[in-house]
């Protein structure tokens, strides 16, 4: 199976910088990262928000790493576009799938989906202008997943470096399943290099949708690789046997604590994200929820690492 493409999904508040950086110390199997949407990029000619580690190229490998952007504004998509490409990068990506009611009711995200009017206007815009790699990543659609009928043909009219659909509507969030059938039945209508998003949470759900999605081989994991970080190892099957899994699980949640923490300066701020990642991890355990009762509640950097402690010494790993 060494002929898929995986990527990292993004994911705001987790897989930053420091997240990515770590995870490719300690894991292998994926070839592409995006960074988790960046947003008010402003007018002068270096927006702040673009001068910081989760994007400085000496953090960052600008030749798998795609920076994101959420925004319905061409002018704003062509800025990043532009900065992006002077700090070397090689393609941006287009957020039209965030469902979040504070964004999509402003019809960013995939609250743009209902409107192919203003889809086609901004990438008309974007495409007289930009020069440097294009992908979008959607939803079928916000509130039916009829929308992106719609907007497919208007898809079809640029030349988007990949299209990544993840096949749920922006009204399920992240709940209910990935309509897997929807997403083969609109394969065939994309001009663009199609990338499946959603439900990849194992060896075994890997292989029903890649045999539902065939010809599709590019795959983007989520949720799935956040709880168990041996999954594009285990899909590539290239996991180096010798090596304890328990072993390798451990060494990388103290590292990227460590470099969290390194980063923030020793604040207990840090647990925050680190609580975030274990909500999805817990699940590599054989008892998730005890394994979450330990993390939850902790709010001191001493009692955290005790609790890492005692989870690896006392629970086993699945
Ligand atoms: C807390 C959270 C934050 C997310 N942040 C982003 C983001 O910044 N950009 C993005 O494209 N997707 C974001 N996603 C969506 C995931 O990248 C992914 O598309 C989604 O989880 C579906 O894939 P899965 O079913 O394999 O988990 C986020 C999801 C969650 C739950």
């Amino acid at each position: 199976m060494n002929q898929v493409v995986l990527s990292l999904g993004p994911f705001q508040g987790i897989t930053d910088a420091p997240f990515r950086n770590v995870f490719k110390r300690h894991f292998g199997g994926i070839d592409k990262f995006y960074t988790p949407f960046f947003t008010g990029i402003h007018k002068e000619e270096h927006a702040k928000n673009l001068q910081g580690e989760e994007i400085d190229p000496r953090y960052n490998d600008v030749e798998t790493l795609t920076p994101q952007i959420l925004s319905t504004d061409a002018e704003e998509i062509l800025r990043f576009a532009k900065q992006c490409q002077q700090l070397g990068y090689k393609e941006i990506n287009l957020n039209m799938g965030c469902p979040f009611p504070r964004v999509a009711n402003k019809k960013r995200g995939c609250g743009l989906l209902p409107y192919p009017d203003k889809v086609e206007a901004m990438l008309d815009r974007v495409f007289d202008e930009i020069d440097i790699k294009f992908s979008v990543k959607c939803r079928l659609g916000y509130f039916n997943p009829e929308e992106i009928d719609a907007i497919i043909p208007i898809f079809n009219k640029y030349p988007l470096s990949e299209l990544i659909i993840h096949p749920r509507i922006g009204k399920q969030l992240y709940k209910g399943e990935a309509d897997v059938e929807r997403f083969k039945a609109l394969a065939p209508s994309i001009n663009a290099p199609l990338v499946y998003n959603g439900d990849i949470v194992s060896v075994d759900s890997f292989q029903r949708i890649s045999d539902v999605v065939w010809p599709v081989t590019q795959f983007m994991l989520g949720r799935g690789i956040l709880a168990n970080p041996f999954l594009a190892e285990q899909i590539k099957n290239d996991t180096a046997p010798t090596l304890d899994k328990t072993k390798r699980l451990h060494n990388y949640v103290l590292d990227l604590y460590e470099d969290r923490l390194h980063h923030a300066g020793g604040s207990p701020k840090v647990l925050g994200r680190m609580k975030e990642l274990w909500s999805y991890l817990m699940n590599s355990f054989e008892e998730p929820q005890v394994v979450w009762r330990k993390i939850k509640k902790i709010n001191v950097l001493k009692e955290y690492e005790d609790a890492v402690e005692a989870i690896f010494k006392e629970i086993p790993i699945k």
